[in-house]
């Protein structure tokens, strides 16, 4: 279960409404906030009393401080730490907030038939106050990936996924706005160079600066793998979001989004995580293969060439170890010699990129070469 996602919407919610609540004019927005007065405790306890609380009190107790059905409202000796030690702490999961049963469940159909269920941003308000308990318990939070945020339009949208390094590849969904909620339904992914593998996609409406998570977390279980120029549909394909505003923005969160060979993305021609291990062989022996490439076009001089394959460091001699990265997102490693970077220039594949093709008198020795870097970065 250590599957921490999500982290940062409640960080932003606690953020806002900290700040609003403290009147506090200008407080630098440097990443995330995790303890606003510097006592991570003391911000849980405060969330828990003024956002999880009064819900609980107007909504929840009649049933449940009763002796029929369970009693984790009973203070014990707070309301707060009632909720926290209820059945061994049943009702909160620290390793993944979003998760907790006190939402989850009170957002199910099967609590709606015996009770009455949490609005989502009721549940989000849990999820947020859970999240600070997992910071003042001393629970690590992993990075968010978080795709820019689109405002959806009636009809066919997309969402590019360029915003989280995977550039071309995006997901497209069609829109229809309810009365009090967003219906999307055709949910799919379309890859681009290097395919796409996409772990737990969960759906955020913004409610002005309030993030909502998909309450229900429909998409928990999805690990996709889109071969590159191929769609597939995200699970059932189809989410419905209630008593949400229906033009609220959107964005889409991942546990992990990378290439379908599960190497990291770039970003801004930085790279996310991981590097090359054979930097040597490819200042050596592939990049003199690929400074026509960057000279041409790949290093700036064309931008839809820059953002379709960054060499913007090949030519640094400082900068190898980045170049080498900003290349190795477009390699296969299980497969080099099928590498994106060879058979876009394959003067014998004429269909894809026909910008470029390496002469046929020159391919067999710019292939040879690369896979020499190639093999010595996929040798375990
Ligand atoms: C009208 C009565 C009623 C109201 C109001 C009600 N519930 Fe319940 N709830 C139940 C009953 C009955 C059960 C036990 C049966 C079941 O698990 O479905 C239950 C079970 C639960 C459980 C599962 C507890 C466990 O560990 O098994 C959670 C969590 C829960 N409710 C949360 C809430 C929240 C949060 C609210 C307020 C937003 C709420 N309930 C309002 C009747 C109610």
């Amino acid at each position: 279960m250590l599957d921490v996602l999500c982290r940062h919407l409640p960080m932003v919610r606690l953020r806002i409404s900290a700040l609003a609540a403290l009147a506090v004019a200008a407080v630098a927005c440097t990443g995330d906030i995790v303890d606003p007065e510097g006592d991570p405790l003391e911000a849980a306890t405060r969330a828990f009393d003024t956002t999880v609380a009064p819900t609980m009190q107007t909504k929840c107790v009649s049933c449940h401080v009763s002796t029929e059905n369970p009693q984790f409202m009973r203070p014990n000796p707070t309301l707060r730490e009632g909720v926290l030690t209820f059945n061994n702490g049943a009702l909160v999961d620290l390793m993944d907030p979003q998760a907790s049963r006190l939402s989850v469940y009170a957002s199910s159909q099967a609590h709606a038939t015996v009770g009455v269920n949490y609005l989502p941003a009721e549940a989000a308000a849990v999820t947020a106050w859970v999240e600070l308990e997992a910071l003042a318990a001393g629970v690590e939070a992993e990075p968010v990936v978080e795709t820019a945020k689109i405002t959806p339009v009636t009809g066919a949208n997309e969402v590019d996924l360029g915003s989280i390094g995977l550039t071309g590849s995006k997901l497209t969904f069609d829109y229809q706005p309810l009365a009090t909620g967003m219906y999307l339904s055709r949910i799919e992914v379309v890859a681009a160079t290097g395919g796409v593998r996409l772990v737990h996609p969960l759906f955020v409406v913004w409610d002005g600066p309030t993030a909502i998570p998909d309450p229900i977390d429909r998409f928990s279980d999805i690990d996709l793998t889109v071969a590159e120029m191929t769609t597939s549909q995200v699970g059932g394909g189809t989410a419905v979001f209630v008593d949400i505003p229906p033009s609220g923005e959107l964005s889409v969160h991942f546990k992990t989004a990378t290439f379908a060979n599960g190497m990291p993305p770039s970003d801004d021609g930085g790279i996310i995580g991981g590097g090359c291990k054979a930097v040597d062989q490819f200042t050596t022996i592939a990049r003199p293969q690929l400074t026509t490439c960057a000279n041409q076009c790949h290093a700036g001089a064309q931008a839809p060439a820059l953002a379709a394959t960054d060499m913007s460091k090949l030519l640094d001699d400082a900068q190898q170890p980045d170049a080498c990265a900003q290349i190795l997102s477009r390699v296969s490693k299980l497969n080099p010699d099928q590498s994106s970077i060879i058979v876009s220039v394959d003067p014998a594949v004429p269909n894809v990129h026909p910008q470029f093709k390496v002469p046929a008198a020159n391919f067999a020795t710019y292939r040879t070469q690369m896979l020499v870097w190639i093999n010595a970065e996929a040798a375990p």
